[in-house]
């Protein structure tokens, strides 16, 4: 009998995480899976999904605009509950510290069902930054019956906190399977931003400063004060391009383009697709971020990263040396990107390629996980 997994994912960075891992379930023998997104991104999400090609078997189409986390929480765990009841799945599998990675594992926690946890084990031991993350993935690993972790690293913390090392697999991060998996597909076709996408428009000849942020506990203050600095560095530097691709969160939104609007050479867009991120990472002369994700991402391509955050819940990137924890403050913003930008020798040394976090082959050690696991549960 194959084991019927039920893949739960809500936002951007889930389903780019969750996606390689789809492709590799999908043919996987014994295994039966069903794809459910909550919705809790709408276009956001549909970017990934068009990206790669994912098709899911159910959208619960919970997000509504300006979304409380309360608000939120509530209707993923009605409706998650009735998807559980009409799929029947032997394991859940969620992704990573969103509101619906963890009510995804509370919901089937509630029904006896078995839980999976992709990217476990990653903490900052502060559970206001980020915030709800730190909280939403320690819950998690306190419910689940198997955990992915990235890195050795992971896999010692969730044990420090009491979880059993024979339900820990280090598996590296999926993230670098749909990093490597997009970025040698851009290589092979040959890919181009259309003519009419606003990178068409970027001067090749131009270094190019890639900027993210959307982070709840950067919400005020440290929105502003990112923007004061970027306003600074784009008067100080006008020869150079500064995109940033606008979370669609009201909250990012309304400061961002009120305080940044103004000025040529910087770029507000929307958010891009995965082709376009990747095509964008890859070309930019260095990249400012408070996201999870790119903090994995940037390394492996060899771009020097500086973290708009206080802490992190990767430490294992900053051993390279190529990546920097600049948090909010607009001084400390303005003199890194300072330095890397006048300081060619600053620069060299933080672009290099390092990836702690994955070889492209995270997906297949699920599998096998997910394999040996279904075996060891049928012997018993
Ligand atoms: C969520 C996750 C965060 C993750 C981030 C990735 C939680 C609590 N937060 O934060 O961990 O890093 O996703 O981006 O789970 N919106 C749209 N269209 C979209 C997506 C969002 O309009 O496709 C707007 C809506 O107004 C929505 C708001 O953004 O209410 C906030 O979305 P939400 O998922 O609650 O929070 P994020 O900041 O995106
Ligand atoms: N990303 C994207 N388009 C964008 C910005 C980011 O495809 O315009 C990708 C990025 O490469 C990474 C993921 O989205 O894989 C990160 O998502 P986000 O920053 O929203 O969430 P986090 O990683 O902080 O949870």
């Amino acid at each position: 009998m194959s084991l019927k997994v039920q893949m739960v994912f809500g936002t951007r960075p889930e389903a780019i995480k969750m996606a390689p891992l789809a492709r590799v379930l999908k043919h996987w023998p014994g295994i039966d899976l069903f794809v459910c997104s909550t919705g809790q991104h709408r276009e956001m999400l549909q970017q990934v999904l068009d990206a790669f090609e994912l098709q899911v078997d159910e959208d619960l189409d919970v997000m509504t605009q300006g979304q409380t986390l309360n608000g939120l929480s509530q209707q993923l765990l009605q409706r998650l509950d009735e998807s559980y009841a009409r799929v029947l799945p032997d394991i859940v599998l969620v992704h990573g510290d969103t509101t619906t990675s963890f009510i995804a594992a509370l919901a089937a926690y509630h029904r006896q069902i078995a839980i999976g946890h992709v990217e476990a084990g990653l903490r900052t031991g502060n559970l206001r930054s980020p915030w709800p993350e730190e909280g939403n993935r320690t819950l998690t690993g306190v419910l689940a019956d198997l955990h992915f972790a990235p890195i050795g690293k992971a896999r010692d913390d969730l044990i420090r906190e009491g979880r059993c090392a024979d339900q820990i697999e280090v598996t590296g991060n999926t993230v670098i399977d749909a990093l490597l998996w997009m970025r040698d597909h851009l290589q092979q076709t040959q890919w181009h931003p259309a003519a009419d996408s606003p990178l068409a428009k970027l001067d090749p000849q131009q270094r190019l400063v890639l900027i993210t942020g959307h982070r709840r506990e950067n919400f005020g203050k440290g929105f502003e004060h990112i923007c004061q600095a970027l306003a600074e560095l784009a008067g100080r530097y006008p020869d150079v391009q500064f995109v940033y691709p606008v979370h669609l969160d009201p909250q990012v939104q309304g400061p961002v383009r009120a305080l940044l609007g103004g000025y040529g050479n910087i770029h507000l867009i929307a958010p891009q697709d995965y082709q376009h991120f990747v095509w964008l990472m890859d070309r930019a002369y260095l990249i400012l971020t408070d996201s999870g994700g790119v903090q994995e991402e940037a390394p492996a391509l060899g771009k020097p990263l500086l973290v708009l955050r206080e802490v992190t819940e990767r430490p294992s990137v900053l051993e390279g040396g190529t990546v920097l924890l600049v948090g909010t403050d607009p001084a400390r913003i303005v003199e890194q990107t300072t330095r890397l930008l006048d300081d060619a020798q600053a620069y060299q040394s933080m672009s290099r390629v390092f990836s702690p976090y994955g070889d492209g082959h995270a997906s297949e050690k699920i599998a096998q996980r997910l394999t040996r696991w279904a075996a060891e549960r049928h012997g018993k």
